[in-house]
């Protein structure tokens, strides 16, 4: 299973980075505001982080044309993205460009299935969407669960749902289990077989940790004080 860090915060990154524990990066136009940065430099300063190894970074599309989605203007960005990557001498490889689920969407995915560039279908609410996001030939595919959750559906259950879709067609799609709000989450995505989950910093630092875990050390640290210590 791989994780990816939820977040656009580069000291976030980088010390998940080298915890070693994370495998790519996602990014949403809300991660990207919270840093109260200029776009493009935190576009930059990601993709410096893992130059010389495979590691996907999902940075999104806006894609609008005259107030609506528009596979064209998606298509479009997505090149943007290819052209200041190479311009600054950053591996494009680890480009995946998130697409919002949407029949515009699913369009500009196939186009960019065709010039072999990745592509991430966000927003994903239920497994017919994925289904199409599947069709459509999207690298990853991200259903959110902690939203689903939010308004007392179970996101968990959709993950179920597109997992056993890919397999029972070996679509070469791998789901994203998004919007991860707390460890159980991550451990549920692990039972049932997700490719990958993307896990907010806080939520990674919880995986390491369990009241007896601490409650041992200390106690491991008290009784250790008693052993007589001799230099060797
Ligand atoms: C990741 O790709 C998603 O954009 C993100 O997980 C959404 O999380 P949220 O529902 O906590 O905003």
């Amino acid at each position: 299973m791989k994780f990816f860090i939820d977040t656009a915060n580069i000291e976030e990154i980088k010390t998940a980075l080298s915890w070693g524990l994370i495998d790519g990066v996602t990014t949403n136009p809300t991660l990207i505001a919270k840093t109260k940065r200029p776009f493009w430099d935190v576009v930059k300063d990601i993709f410096l982080l893992a130059q010389d190894k495979e590691f996907p970074i999902s940075v999104e599309v806006i894609g609008m044309k005259n107030g609506k989605l528009d596979s064209e203007a998606m298509v479009k960005e997505a090149f943007t993205f290819v052209e200041f990557l190479k311009e600054h001498n950053l591996n494009v490889n680890n480009l995946v460009v998130k697409i919002p689920m949407s029949l515009e969407g699913l369009k500009a995915v196939k186009l960019l299935k065709e010039k072999n560039i990745k592509t991430n279908v966000t927003l994903v609410f239920s497994a017919n969407q994925a289904l199409l996001a599947m069709k459509a030939g999207a690298t990853f595919i991200s259903p959110f669960v902690g939203r689903l959750d939010d308004i007392g559906h179970c996101g968990i259950e959709l993950v179920e749902k597109i997992v056993k879709i890919i397999n029972n067609y070996k679509f070469d799609s791998q789901v994203i289990v998004s919007s991860v709000r707390h460890p159980k989450h991550v451990l549920k995505a692990a039972l049932i077989g997700a490719h990958i989950a993307t896990i907010p910093f806080g939520v990674l630092e919880k995986l390491s940790k369990h009241p007896l875990t601490d409650i041992g050390l200390e106690k491991f640290l008290k009784d250790w004080e008693n052993v007589p210590q001799k230099i060797f």
